[in-house]
């Protein structure tokens, strides 16, 4: 296991080298040289992240493994190398995309993210899982952002590459990104051994609130206290940046509201005001609430759904004890 655990890494590391080194110095790796540079990343992001380049030719890194003598299955398990059909030749996953190399904690290459230069689908492409990547227990960036989510007692969890890329630029070097995938119990505990607290950041868009309530779920059976950083809506913290700037961007942390303030607030907002909406929200709210391990918090909590509502804090209590099927989230 551990043996081909090391030789599967060991592939993927040859083959990131060789993105890379497209990416930086071959005239096949102009276009994303310049599309990296439209967005306002330099050299020093592409060589500190390891960026790379898969050109559009069919057998590029195929050929580049053959070459050097690797056992093509390999590269299949890995799913860097798609077999032929009918007797044709093997041919690469990645081709004419930007790549992103997954780090595991030992700074090894476990995985690739790659997206087009252009509008086409789909945008983004992952290496496939492998018994060396599995995408619920990775965070992009967290190799390189735990050091800093430790001095600061805080981790930056964002949607996207490119958005954990323009806080690292900025300064901000706590962050990691989900990769568009829920955030799991396994991502939890990871940032938990780093981070005491969290700052959600994911996209101003409805999947991206959907999925900062779906992370709150997760971080609330843990025990990890959340806030919630707001945007202007429509944006990512990749395009904030380079629309506003940084010291706009440091307020909106300072800003950042406790995940489940914003929570209440939203789900009392969506049922309107009600009978059967406050009901509902409520409900549904208190579901959420009976997540919380902490007696005091839940308590704190509880008393504050009840001043916001005007329902009786007894009456609130009780019915936060109660939990029966028909509440659950
Ligand atoms: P840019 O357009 O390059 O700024 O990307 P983004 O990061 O803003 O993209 P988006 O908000 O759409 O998605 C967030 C993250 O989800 C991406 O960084 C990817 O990791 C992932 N993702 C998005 N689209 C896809 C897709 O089509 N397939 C896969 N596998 N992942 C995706
Ligand atoms: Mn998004
Ligand atoms: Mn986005
Ligand atoms: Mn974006
Ligand atoms: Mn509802």
């Amino acid at each position: 296991r551990r043996v081909e655990a090391d030789r599967l890494a060991r592939i993927n590391e040859v083959a990131c080298d060789f993105y890379h080194q497209i990416l930086l110095e071959s005239p096949e790796g102009g276009a994303a040289r310049r599309y990296l540079r439209d967005r306002g990343y330099d050299g020093e992001i592409a060589r500190r992240f390891r960026l790379g380049f898969a050109p559009e030719r069919w057998e590029a890194l195929a050929g580049h493994l053959a070459a050097k003598g690797f056992d093509p299955a390999l590269g299949r398990q890995l799913g860097l190398i798609r077999p032929g059909k009918e007797g044709r030749s093997d041919y690469d996953l990645f081709r004419k995309r930007l790549l992103f190399p997954i780090l595991d904690l030992a700074g090894r290459v476990t995985a690739f993210g790659g997206r087009v230069l252009d509008d086409s689908l789909p945008k983004y492409m992952n290496s496939p899982e492998s018994p060396i990547y599995h995408k619920g227990r990775v965070l992009f960036g967290l190799c390189e952002a735990r050091e800093g989510m430790r001095q600061r007692r805080e981790g930056i969890v964002v949607e996207g590459y490119f958005d954990q890329m323009a806080l690292y630029r900025a300064g901000f070097t706590n962050a990691v990104a989900t990769c568009g995938t829920a955030l799991t119990v396994e991502h939890a505990r990871l940032l938990k051994r780093y981070a005491e607290r969290l700052l959600l950041l994911f996209d101003q868009d409805s999947a991206g609130r959907k999925a900062t309530f779906r992370a709150m779920e997760v971080l609330l059976a843990e025990g990890i206290p959340a806030s919630v950083v707001a945007l202007e809506p429509g944006e990512d913290p990749d395009s904030f940046l380079r629309l506003h700037g940084v010291d706009d961007f440091s307020r909106r942390l300072e800003a950042a509201r406790p995940v489940l303030e914003v929570y209440m607030e939203t789900v009392l907002a969506e049922h309107g005001a009600s009978i059967e909406g406050t009901t509902r929200a409520v409900d549904e709210i208190l579901a959420r609430l009976r997540l919380i391990p902490g007696e005091i918090e839940r308590s704190l909590y509880l008393r504050a759904l009840a001043a916001r509502t005007g329902i009786a804090e007894d009456l609130i209590r009780r019915q936060a004890e109660k939990g029966g099927p028909a509440n659950r989230p």
